[in-house]
């Protein structure tokens, strides 16, 4: 018999967009069909030629580098938290970290003592829960008004019982698209204040907002600065998830601490990445690339939308920004369907989920793992062709359910 493993490895749950993305395949393969996937939480395109040459060169930066990051990268992302959301933060008030991830994960050792409650926002990225257990403080999830946006009175009192600590919530949301308006961070940031605790912002998909929408951040309004944590980094705006580079700004305490701790989990993150990233914020090819996914993103949104609020029973709101749908698909708990000779129940998300890969072959991710099991999230970072035909194949597939 082997030794034990710790509870906390044992019990931590996979990531379930990513576990899916690699189902998927398998899938294909076991029954012979190509599925449409729509649970990526990645844009459809990569960096522009001119940032992935800063790669190459970049690529000489083979010694360990400042933990903290480079200091020109950091006073670049200096320039451009001002320009965007009109707060200056000092270079040294800014880290780089190994992804948004990364710089989540070791911001809740910083924040939390174990046992501490840090507040979720519901529906929330699947990642915020496990990632308050690894560091052995409490996920508590606060609701929402019974939709998908915040609702401050209900969260005042929430704060209050369930003594949170740190309240972290994304905007744009993933997986909703809800974007926070000004009033709604006015009202979340008087609590915060009030309550006198931390708030982080993650503000990850901050460039993919639509219908002429500008973003708006907790951080600039007046009296956050002692308060608040931004979350943000190119993975999503500049299509390089797979560089694992993120950013986190705040008060000096934070980041001094963050980077501590940094020095010891992966002593910084890739530094040809870092200098590619020099480029890629500086870049004007690299900006038009960014609008160019936003404008498709917010075509493919309005196709998918429309075409499943036409389908009885399915009701989603419409997203105003990131690049997800996320429709609700309770309403066919309890029908069933046929599949290889089998009948399957439909009683939850993963379910639904399940069908639609079978006879619609489609992949969405469920909405349990989002906090929601009434929801199903798809991703619109794709081509127009596979929303549309999406959209018909899951118009067929529905035609199967019955009671
Ligand atoms: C809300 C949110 N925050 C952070 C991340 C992680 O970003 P990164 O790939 O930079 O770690 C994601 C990725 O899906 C996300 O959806």
């Amino acid at each position: 018999m082997a030794p034990l493993i710790s509870k906390l490895g044992g019990g931590i749950k996979p990531s379930a967009t990513l576990r899916l993305m690699e189902e998927v395949s398998s899938l294909e393969k076991e029954y012979g069909f190509k599925i449409i996937d729509l649970t990526s939480g990645q844009p459809d395109r990569g960096p522009t030629e001119d940032v992935l040459a800063a790669l190459f060169e970049g690529g000489k930066l083979s010694r360990y580098g400042p933990v903290q990051g480079d200091p020109e990268l950091r006073e670049i992302l200096s320039g451009v938290i001002n320009k965007e959301i009109g707060v200056r933060y000092d270079p040294q008030d800014i880290a780089i970290t190994v992804g948004a991830k990364g710089g989540l994960d070791i911001l809740m050792r910083v924040l939390l003592e174990p046992g501490e409650s840090m507040g979720i926002m519901t529906p929330f990225w699947v990642t915020y829960p496990e990632s308050v257990k690894i560091a052995y403080g409490i996920p508590c999830f606060l609701g929402s008004d019974g939709g998908l946006r915040p609702n401050p009175e209900k969260l005042r009192r929430e704060i209050e019982a369930k003594n949170i600590k740190v309240l972290l919530y994304s905007s744009p949301c993933n997986p909703s698209g809800v974007v926070y308006t000004k009033d709604e961070l006015e009202e979340i940031a008087k609590i915060v204040k009030e309550k006198d605790i931390w708030v982080i912002a993650d503000e990850i998909y901050n460039k993919f907002l639509f219908d002429g929408k500008k973003h708006e951040s907790i951080l600039s309004i007046e009296g956050m600065r002692d308060n608040a944590i931004l979350v943000d980094g190119p993975s999503k705006r500049l299509g390089v998830p797979g560089w694992r580079l993120g950013y986190v700004a705040g008060p000096s305490e934070v980041i001094k601490a963050l980077t501590k701790l940094q020095g010891h989990v992966n002593s910084g993150t890739s530094r040809p990445a870092q200098y590619a990233m020099r480029v890629a914020y500086t870049s004007q090819k690299a900006k038009e690339a960014t609008d160019d996914m936003r404008q498709r993103y917010e075509r493919n949104r309005n196709i998918f939308v429309k075409g499943l609020n036409e389908i009885d029973g399915i009701s989603c709101i419409k997203p105003e920004g990131a690049f997800y749908a996320f429709p609700s698909i309770d309403n066919f708990f309890g029908s069933k369907y046929e599949f290889a000779g089998k009948e399957f129940p439909i009683r939850s998300s993963v379910d639904f989920r399940n069908f639609l890969l079978r006879k619609a072959q489609v992949a969405g991710v469920e909405g349990a793992p989002f906090g929601m099991d009434s929801h199903i999230r798809f991703s619109l970072a794709t081509g127009e062709e596979n929303i549309v035909n999406a959209l018909n194949y899951i118009n067929h597939a529905m035609k199967e359910l019955h009671l």
